[in-house]
């Protein structure tokens, strides 16, 4: 049996970090489940599929190959693209992508049969919700849209990736918008889940928090 941790909340909300931390100290493998939509998103770019699209849309997505490596690295039908998925070009689709059903039907599908058999610890959108309703522990990350944007502005600088703060706050906005009003699942807190709000606490007081209700829930 396996056991399952989702992680949901906004982006910028700290749940790549924190949910690779805490994978990393508590032994669980480390499913994002963003990076999927992402692949998507990158497949489509690269065979020229627009979102109207739905004959070619379907082929692709029948054909699409996603792999998460235990180390982190995506890998779309063979090809590591672990970078090419954090790109522009990539984050203005994989919004208005994801709320496609066909794209998420089978994005269900292909998280499930990754986490089979694992101890995981799944972040993203809507596990909570709908892809584990029933997961050993849910938590929902917070920040206000403020936090989050100053958040990604230093990741992307990281990243080596130059962005304006009013142009990345913009972005989350829209982004949150987007994600939370669309018709099926919805970015929303499942009602079992524990809130974090992380917006006055640093990464280490998150991941302690975190590790606590994991370890609670555990015995
Ligand atoms: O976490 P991220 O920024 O990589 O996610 C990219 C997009 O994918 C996000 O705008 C919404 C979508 N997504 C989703 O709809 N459901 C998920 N479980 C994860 C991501």
């Amino acid at each position: 049996m396996s056991f399952i941790v989702a992680i949901d909340g906004p982006a910028g909300s700290g749940k790549g970090t924190i949910t690779k931390i805490v994978g990393e100290k508590l032994n669980l493998v480390n499913i994002d489940t963003g990076a999927t939509f992402r692949c998507v998103a990158l497949n489509m770019i690269q065979k020229n599929v627009s979102m109207n699209d739905e004959e070619n849309l379907e082929k692709l997505l029948k054909e699409i190959d996603i792999e998460i490596k235990t180390n982190g690295k995506i890998y779309l039908n063979g090809e590591d693209v672990t970078k090419r998925i954090r790109e522009n070009d990539v984050n203005s689709l994989v919004s208005p992508i994801s709320v496609i059903p066909m794209v998420r039907n089978r994005l269900l599908e292909i998280q499930r049969k990754i986490a089979k058999g694992k101890d995981v610890i799944m972040e993203g959108r809507d596990i909570g919700t709908v892809v584990f309703p029933n997961a050993d522990v849910k938590i929902y990350l917070d920040a206000t849209a403020e936090e989050r944007a100053k958040r990604r502005v230093l990741q992307n600088k990281e990243n080596g990736i130059a962005s304006s703060y009013n142009e990345v706050l913009a972005g989350i906005k829209d982004r949150d918008k987007r994600d939370s009003t669309r018709k099926i699942a919805p970015l929303k807190r499942a009602e079992d889940a524990i809130y974090v709000d992380t917006t006055n606490m640093n990464i280490e007081n998150v991941v302690k928090e975190i590790v606590n209700i994991i370890k609670d829930k555990k015995n």
